[in-house]
């Protein structure tokens, strides 16, 4: 080899080992969520993203893993509590095994209104409260998106509330949404959301029931043609942040990601609600009828369940008298 041959791959590896080393001093912080990229969950993240590199871009390089990619949320979380990721937007369902006091959002017809559930769950003091465990769990929630209301979409219309009965439905962990469903008379299957399409297309399910994005970012309505309003849970995506990856923070730094988790709440609040109406035009398209049932109907069949449920899970106690009284505050 020539001397101008071996200076040449010299200088070249030196500028790959010198490229590796000042990517490595950037430390990889990794953003997972399972929604598509034009959800608002990712438009929040995507915020976050900027916020945090628009800041420290030099010690920070932000990745967003969308569509479940390193993993269903139940397992992902479990990567969140070593670290292995960092950031993860996770519906409370999802965290009722890792700590009951979440199931709280499970309990069906819990808030009268969004507007009372949004500003409920962006509330500082609740968050807070609902990371007091933090240093157990793993994982402390910083921020909260809306994940809308959980209506009831089928293959046949459901109606009235009887029409649920002896229909098996889909829905997120959690016992307390087996419970639901059994207090509705129905049967529940519950299973990881990137499931669902093949369930429903094999007929392992009648139906399932989410806001109005799983009928179009999921495909679910292609399969499901009747999607009833009922209003039965409204539960958030909780920004929830390794508490092993916190813990080895500045305070400058913390308070940096703190302030990340506000801004993609904010963004995704925006986004969320012109997305939601944008939804339901697409899903008309796709065949959908959308359905104005007797809300009233719905709640007073499964009212009776609360108490059962906090006799059997006294954990969510707190905050389910704290919602409650929220809600009925807010609506004097
Ligand atoms: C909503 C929610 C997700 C959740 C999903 C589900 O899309 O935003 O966090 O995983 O419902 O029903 O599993």
């Amino acid at each position: 080899m020539s001397i101008k041959k071996i200076l040449g791959t010299a200088l070249a590896v030196a500028s790959i080992l010198g490229f590796a080393a000042s990517a490595e001093a950037k430390t990889t912080v990794r953003i997972s969520h399972t929604q598509i990229e034009t959800h608002p969950d990712h438009i929040g993240f995507v915020a976050f993203k900027n916020f945090v590199e628009s800041k420290a871009g030099d010690k920070y390089d932000v990745r967003i893993f969308p569509n479940s990619s390193l993993g269903a949320n139940e397992k992902v979380l479990e990567l969140v509590k070593m670290n292995s990721v960092q950031f993860l937007s996770v519906s409370t369902a999802n965290i009722e095994s890792f700590n009951k006091k979440y199931a709280v959002f499970s309990v069906p017809f819990l808030f009268t209104s969004e507007s009372n559930f949004e500003k409920f769950i962006t509330d500082p003091e609740v968050l807070a409260e609902l990371g007091s465990d933090a240093q157990k769990d793993g994982f402390r929630p910083l921020g909260a998106f809306t994940a809308g209301t959980r209506n009831f979409y089928s293959k046949t219309p459901i109606n009235t509330v009887d029409d649920l009965k002896g229909k098996k439905f889909r829905v997120q962990a959690g016992p307390t949404n087996v419970k639901m469903m059994e207090a509705f008379g129905a049967a529940a299957t519950p299973m990881s959301f990137g499931e669902v399409y093949s369930a429903l297309q094999q007929g392992v399910i009648d139906g399932a029931e989410n806001n109005e994005l799983a009928l179009t970012d999921q495909k679910h309505g292609e399969v499901c043609k009747y999607f009833s309003y009922d209003g039965h849970q409204m539960c958030p995506d909780l920004i929830v942040a390794s508490e092993k990856f916190l813990s080895k923070l500045s305070d400058e730094d913390r308070k940096l990601f703190e302030d990340a988790a506000k801004e993609a709440q904010k963004a995704e609040f925006e986004a969320w609600h012109k997305r939601i109406a944008e939804a339901k035009e697409q899903a008309k398209k796709m065949g959908v009828t959308f359905i104005d049932v007797d809300a009233n109907a719905f709640r007073e069949k499964v009212l009776p369940l609360h108490q059962q449920l906090l006799n059997e899970n006294p954990a969510m106690k707190a905050m389910y008298d704290k919602a409650s009284a929220f809600d009925a505050s807010n609506n004097k």
